[in-house]
């Protein structure tokens, strides 16, 4: 039986400030962002977008009554949870009005949880092959204004539905994961910003990488030249590049060499646009790549890197399923062309905008134009949540 990657959906917020205008604003040379980091927007959150709307958004893209029959189990996974005791997923759950006789919870380690919900995600799919599992990645990265994190900021969500005979991916049972307790990224209870070793971060990144790499080949015996591409978590482009390069073998031919550096470039072509989505950011570059490069075939083994300070990373591969690309969406660009362009102050005004309650715990919210579903009040600490009539 195979199992793995149905479909995928993606959504993003309505928002986008290009980084070329964030670098004048903050008197930094602009190619520092574009050719330093490989980013050129990164799409802005309004108050009324939080990682329930922007993962309800993404799995209503992609999902059909059947499916919310068939789903027993809603696994989201996220760094910016919005409550400290009840699941995202739960919030999710009601709003696809997905069959009740399921499973929802949230998974959390930086942005590594979403592979973690795959691997468990097919575990139960093995147990019970009738069964479908949702599993969205739902993220905003907030480093704070001024910050050497606030270039790479963004918004977004990867909705994946996981099933037996999937239709784009099917999984490889090749998954090998490393942890090591560092101290590169993290964000206490108390704080809404993360607190950042920025280099260190990228050094355990890279090291992560490297050994988990030679790890999988050591287990596996598989090389560069059974990959058709390697997808990486992409914290901010660059840094994977740095990835790609160091796992690019001295005795690989200049031809293989040339597709996975080509393969690479079409894996980043969302995250440049939209930013670090931390959980799904390893999915965006997929779907990327997926949706960007018309050579790939049925079959070919696309590799992935995983990564989440902290840190846990991991490497596990799938292999494209025949009829693919009629899963896709290959009009996405269109639609983030179609964002609202916010200046810096805008961006700055909207994005550190902060819940001001009344005595009592309420206040109303007013939808943002182009959302899919809003935060539209908290009544009594309660968060309500609406989809949006268009
Ligand atoms: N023109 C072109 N390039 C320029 C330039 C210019 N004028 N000025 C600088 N650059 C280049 C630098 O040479 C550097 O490139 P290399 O890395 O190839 O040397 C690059 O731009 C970045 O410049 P700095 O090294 O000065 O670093 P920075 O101030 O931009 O900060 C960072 C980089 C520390 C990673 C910062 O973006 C950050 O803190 N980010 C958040 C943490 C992060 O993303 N970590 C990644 C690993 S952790 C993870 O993966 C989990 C996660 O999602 C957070």
């Amino acid at each position: 039986m195979t199992i793995g990657i149905d479909k995928i959906g993606f959504a993003t917020s309505p928002y986008v400030l290009r980084l070329e205008d964030l670098a004048t604003a903050r008197d930094t040379d602009p190619e520092k962002l574009s050719k330093g980091l490989l980013l050129k927007e990164q799409s802005v959150a309004p108050i009324t977008e939080d990682i329930v709307t922007l993962a309800a958004t993404a799995a209503d893209d992609i999902l059909t009554d059947e499916d919310k029959e068939a789903i027993d189990m809603v696994i989201l996974a996220t760094e910016s949870g919005i409550d400290q005791s009840k699941a995202a997923a739960v919030f999710v759950h009601g709003l696809l009005d997905i069959q009740p006789f399921a499973r929802s919870f949230e998974m959390k380690e930086a942005c590594y949880a979403a592979t973690a919900a795959l691997d468990y995600a097919k575990l139960h799919v093995e147990k019970f092959p009738q069964s479908k599992v949702l599993v969205i990645a739902s993220d905003i990265a907030k480093y704070g204004i001024g910050t050497p994190g606030e270039p790479t900021q963004g918004a977004g969500a990867v909705a994946m539905l996981i099933s037996h005979n999937p239709r784009i991916l099917s999984f490889n049972d090749d998954n090998v994961a490393q942890t090591r307790d560092v101290m590169d990224f993290w964000r206490p209870n108390y704080a809404t910003t993360p607190f950042v070793n920025g280099i260190y971060s990228t050094q355990q990144y890279l090291d992560s990488l490297k050994t988990t790499w030679a790890e999988y080949q050591k287990r596996t015996g598989l090389a560069l030249t059974d990959f058709a591409a390697v997808c990486f978590h992409l914290p901010y482009p660059k840094l994977a590049l740095k990835g790609l390069k160091k796992i690019l073998d001295k005795s690989l031919s200049e031809e293989k060499k040339d597709q996975l550096q080509y393969n690479f470039d079409q894996s980043i072509l969302y995250s440049q646009r939209v930013g670090n989505i931390y959980t799904g950011s390893l999915f965006l570059g997929l779907l990327s790549l997926l949706e960007n490069q018309p050579q790939l075939k049925a079959g070919d083994r696309i590799a992935l890197f995983s990564y989440g300070s902290g840190a846990v990373s991991e490497i596990f591969s799938a292999n494209l399923v025949p009829g693919f690309e009629q899963l896709l969406d290959h009009k996405r660009m269109e639609k983030l062309d179609q964002r609202t362009v916010l200046s810096v102050a805008d961006y700055e005004r909207l994005f550190y905008e902060e819940v001001d309650l009344d005595p009592s715990g309420n206040q109303v919210f007013e939808p943002a134009t182009h959302q899919t579903f809003a935060l539209t009040e908290i009544k009594e600490h309660q968060r309500t949540y609406q989809k949006v009539e268009k």
